[in-house]
């Protein structure tokens, strides 16, 4: 397709980017089926997918990845502000001339031998007035493909922005085709990447990698890392937050939004199937919300995207059955390992691994390989639409009132299954004092633990202090009434060193059915230094193994492990620098206090 625009500034921009990168051809994206599959096709023919077993997984495509291309790489994504403190100490920090300057160098001849593709995306339903449209150039067609799913793509939006505004992203696998070289089926550099960010101009540069969030840049470069920018000028939020719809029995339809960091748990919760009897939970979003303010003062939340790119290890029917019926077909799945029949596997997905398979690098596997199957960072991508438990309102426009938020991470020690702040001024204090086991989906060493504030380290376009002044501005200027209340939750805690002591997944409705009660005024609670706990009986236990022994651990604030967590948060603040909120250094002088009292 030509362009099918008369955006100047557009024209101009892919005019310049063709002229550095060099590309053989440039396409327009339309973002029709017939491009997909087209797309398709020759991506099946260069060997960059493999097609599934039509009968078992109709129209549905394997990708596995280069080895050194897995993960989101955290020590290669920039925020590059003219002033250092404007990205911040939790961020890697680079000068925008002179980093662009250095990229440049990379990006000239890059996509030599490749086809350019323009490709229009909406982050927000068309036309919706929170929505925000961004351009990405790309020469890799699994990206397209990738954006074609997870964004609303092609000829409509160049309609929908005219002569407009847009964020331009601009993506190079770095492997140009020179002198007649053969091409690999997942072309990179993996030795010379770089996610980077202009937040003062609103740009993506993105060179190296085509994994995940490296690639598809509407996901965390423009909805997470550039949308936080906007939002912290414009007075919103911009989050890393899955959003639901949860209706108890005979009680009222409520919107509740959860951070949580990557890999731990936000898609399972967002697809639960509560185990209490007569509720129902449906899926608004599962990794994104933009969240602003109504008319009527309450807090609105959009999912800016169109699909699900979700972690595949751990997904079954057990654990996220709405996940598996969602992938029945169109899904494209990168680094699980193939079965024999040409379908898909990966650990968890059923008890027994099957006997033979094609594992994620390509090789043969049987299960005495002792060897992972697909990746820890597989992950799969589909339309949400075809979620079978996508709320009606999904695509609502206005978006949802948000009654709670949740913020969460995966700790085998201290921290309850849930505590309930004391106001929005606590509940900042505990998103910003959040940590998290880290996984595998960044690259890096698993395991440790590690501050993740809000779930949003990773994602911050800038710098921390002003992050956490931003949440309390939020709250400070709202009215305390219509805001949600805010929580923390743990689904991970352990016995000793031993198994998960709360059963997760479906069950953890019976948390949520705690906080809508704390939301409506009722629900018993104890006060701790840390915040408010549900009493030991005050949690629906009916019809699970956690007995009032297991309850109480999973209650617990033990004094002299909180002193030792204290001890960490007292350096995780020393860290965070000169514009950390000294509102929060009364929130951690007052955890001490009740600590000490
Ligand atoms: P990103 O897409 O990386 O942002 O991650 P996510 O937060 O959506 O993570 P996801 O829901 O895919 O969770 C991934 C891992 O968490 C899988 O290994 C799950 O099995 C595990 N998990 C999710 N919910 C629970 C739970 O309630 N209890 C336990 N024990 N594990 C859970
Ligand atoms: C995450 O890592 O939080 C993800 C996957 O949601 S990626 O899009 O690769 O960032
Ligand atoms: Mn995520």
């Amino acid at each position: 397709m030509r362009a099918k625009t008369s955006n100047k500034i557009l024209l101009e921009w892919v005019d310049h980017w063709t002229g550095v990168l060099g590309p053989d051809a440039v396409r327009w994206c339309d973002g029709t089926e017939a491009e997909y599959d087209a797309l398709a096709t020759g991506m099946v023919a260069s060997g960059t997918f493999q097609r599934l077993n039509d009968d078992l997984r109709p129209n549905s495509y394997l990708a596995l990845s280069d080895p050194e291309d897995v993960a989101r790489v955290e020590d290669r994504t920039f925020i590059a502000t003219k002033d250092p403190l404007d990205a911040g100490p939790t961020n890697n920090w680079r000068d925008p001339s002179e980093l662009k300057a250095e990229m440049t160098g990379h990006f000239r001849g890059a996509m030599a031998g490749r086809t350019m593709y323009v490709v229009p995306f909406s982050m927000g339903p068309l036309g919706s007035p929170i929505a925000h449209i961004g351009v990405q150039v790309t020469d890799s067609p699994y990206v397209v493909a990738g954006m074609r799913t997870m964004t609303r793509m092609g000829r409509p939006v160049l309609d929908a922005l005219g002569e407009g505004d847009f964020v331009p992203c601009v993506h190079s696998v770095g492997a140009p085709l020179v002198d007649g070289a053969g091409d690999v089926p997942w072309p990179c550099d993996p030795d010379h990447r770089y996610i980077a960010h202009f937040p003062e101009t609103r740009e993506i540069w993105s060179y190296g990698s085509s994994y995940g969030g490296n690639a598809l840049l509407g996901k965390k470069c423009f909805a997470l890392r550039i949308a936080s920018t906007m939002a912290h000028e414009e007075g919103w939020l911009a989050e890393h937050m899955l959003i639901l719809a949860a209706t108890p029995p005979g009680g009222e339809r409520r919107y509740v939004a959860a951070a949580f960091p990557s890999a731990c748990g936000k898609t399972n919760m967002a697809m639960m199937v509560p185990t209490l009897p007569g509720w129902t939970v449906e899926t608004i979003g599962d990794d994104i919300a933009w969240m602003k303010f109504g008319d009527d003062g309450r807090l609105y939340a959009i999912n800016p995207e169109a699909g699900f790119f979700g972690v595949a290890p751990g997904t079954s029917e057990a654990s996220n059955h709405n996940a598996m019926a969602t992938l029945h077909a169109n899904a494209i799945f990168t680094n699980v390992a193939r079965t024999d029949d040409g379908d898909v596997w990966w650990e968890g997905m059923t008890d027994e691994p099957p006997e033979h398979l094609t594992d994620w690098r390509g090789d043969s596997w049987t299960p005495d390989n002792g060897s992972m199957a697909a990746h820890p960072n597989a992950r799969f991508t589909v339309p949400a639409s075809q979620c079978p438990s996508i709320a009606p309102e999904w695509e609502d426009p206005a978006g949802v009132p948000i009654s709670a938020i949740l913020f969460g991470g995966r700790r085998a020690t201290n921290v309850p299954l849930v505590t309930e702040a004391r106001d929005w001024a606590h509940g900042v204090f505990l998103g910003s004092i959040m940590s998290s086991e880290k996984t595998a989906a960044a690259s890096g060493q698993t395991g440790g633990v590690r501050f993740d504030p809000f779930a949003m380290l990773p994602f911050m376009g800038y710098n921390v202090g002003d992050y956490f002044a931003h949440w309390l501005e939020v709250g400070a200027r709202a009215d305390a009434n219509r805001l949600p209340k805010l929580f923390w939750v743990n689904w991970f805690r352990r016995d000793g060193d031993r198994s998960f002591l709360w059963p997760g997944f479906g069950d953890n409705c019976r948390v949520l059915d705690w906080v809508l009660q704390r939301v409506d005024g009722s629900g018993d609670a104890v006060e701790t230094p840390i915040g408010l706990v549900p009493t030991v009986d005050a949690i629906d236990r009916t019809g699970i193994h956690v007995d009032d022994a297991d309850m109480e651990q999973l209650l617990d604030v033990e004094p002299a492990a909180w002193e030792a967590e204290l001890a960490l948060i007292e350096e995780h603040y020393s860290g965070l620098g000169e514009r950390l909120p000294v509102e929060l250094r009364h929130q951690l002088d007052d955890l001490r206090d009740r600590l000490h009292a």
